[in-house]
């Protein structure tokens, strides 16, 4: 129970603590759950590939239900395999994703003032949902849809923790706060629904009820895509890296943004639950236990990256030498990966360039950012930082 309530605490400082261990899989348990952590890249791998589910699944992930109602994340086998084909890969490949951004961050760029600290984190969030929005359903959000998806954001958490499923119903006011605030969220994706069956518009939904007659699926993948959106860690801490390396320029933000996802994984680990005893190299994982990958480990494991706490983006130059495929893996891979990898890594080249084009940070206070982990990692408190206008 110690080490649940120390992980609970805080997630980093507990990972940081299973790094020093050199065992290749790194047992530890949270309360009743009995975890087992890669640390080696092949293993990663081997695990990452495997489409053998059972014995492999998800698991506690199935809590997410409660908000989303099913959709891609919830769904194994071949309906994953379609869902992810028929109805996101177009989607995902539409050029007004990138576009809208590129226009909402020029204006959230305009809209700062030299010398007045900004919270970025705050204002990184609501600017990715606007574009994911907007580019949904064609309009801007309204204030409503923007506070529901931020106690959607909350819940995630606590639906992943003991009894989160079962918490959902209960008469706490958190729980009622969340289920009004999925109301009113469904309620506003089921309007631009209504109306795109009735009459088509340029926009992903319309593209969307093309292809899904289900209205219960189409509003699932609408909320997974504003759910699962990362992007605005990403920039954070971007942005925050800059700040604290001017030697650093933004000619190709690439390497940056590569580095960035290395140091600052937005999804900083995630798991797999096994139903049937599970080898693995040697070892048996047994039936009922976890499997846990860290990004947040792998990324700065001293093993695998030389001087890995140090923000390098020359790392990612052509021809340099790095550690082996799955020392690194923002976006997870294999048939699970992220399906939104190439859009989120230009969107975030076109946010960053369309911020950096106008304005330089630094830090508006003096102690560094406190990494925390919550559904991403998150500076704890924010992140103010001062604009200055380049010259
Ligand atoms: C920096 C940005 C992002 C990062 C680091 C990221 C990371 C990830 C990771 C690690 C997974 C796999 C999780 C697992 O296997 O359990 C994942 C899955 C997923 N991501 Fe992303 N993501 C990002 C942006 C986005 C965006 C912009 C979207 C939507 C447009 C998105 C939609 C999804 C969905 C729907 C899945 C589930 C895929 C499946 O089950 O097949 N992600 N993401």
């Amino acid at each position: 129970m110690l080490a649940l309530a120390r992980f609970g605490a805080d997630p980093l400082r507990f990972l940081d603590g299973l790094r020093g261990d050199d065992r290749d899989v790194v047992p530890f348990s949270l309360g009743p759950v009995h975890c087992h952590l890669l640390r080696r890249p092949e293993d990663l791998k081997a695990v990452l590939d495997d489409e053998d589910w059972p014995p492999l699944s998800r698991g506690r992930l199935m809590a997410l239900d409660r908000w989303y109602g099913g959709g891609l994340i919830l769904t194994e086998g071949a309906e994953h395999h379609r869902q992810r084909d028929e109805l996101w890969k177009p989607l995902l490949a539409d050029p007004r994703t990138p576009a809208i951004a590129a226009a909402r961050a020029e204006r959230l760029a305009a809209s700062w003032f030299e010398g007045a600290p900004v919270e970025l984190f705050g204002e990184l969030r609501t600017l990715f949902w606007s574009i994911d929005w907007e580019a949904l359903t064609g309009e801007a959000p309204a204030p409503e849809v923007l506070a529901a998806l931020a106690a959607g954001t909350d819940a995630m958490q606590w639906l992943l923790g003991p009894f989160g499923r079962a918490r959902w119903g209960w008469p706490l006011p958190s729980s009622a706060r969340t289920r009004a605030a999925r109301a009113r969220l469904d309620a506003a994706i089921d309007r631009v629904i209504a109306a795109r069956r009735a009459q088509p518009a340029d926009d992903l939904v319309s593209r969307l009820v093309e292809r899904e007659p289900d209205d219960d699926l189409v509003r699932a993948t609408v909320k997974q895509w504003l759910g699962a959106d990362q992007l605005h860690a990403l920039v954070t801490w971007a942005l925050y890296l800059l700040a604290r390396h001017p030697e650093v320029t933004l000619d190709d933000p690439r390497p940056v943004i590569k580095e960035a996802l290395r140091l600052y994984p937005p999804i900083w680990g995630f798991f797999r639950e096994v139903s049937a005893d599970y080898r693995l190299d040697g070892v048996t994982i047994p039936k009922g236990h976890v499997i846990a990958l860290s990004q947040w480990v792998t990324h700065r494991d001293p093993a695998l990256w030389s001087d890995a706490e140090r923000f390098d983006p020359g790392r990612w130059a052509d021809g340099a030498r790095r550690p082996p495929d799955l020392s690194y893996f923002p976006f997870s891979a294999g048939p699970y990966e992220c399906h939104a990898h190439h859009l989120a890594m230009t969107e975030a080249e076109v946010v960053l360039t369309a911020l950096c084009r106008r304005w330089s940070f630094r830090p508006a206070d003096e102690h560094p950012p406190q990494p925390t982990a919550t559904g991403t990692i998150v500076p704890k408190g924010g992140l103010r930082m001062v604009p200055t206008a380049r010259s």
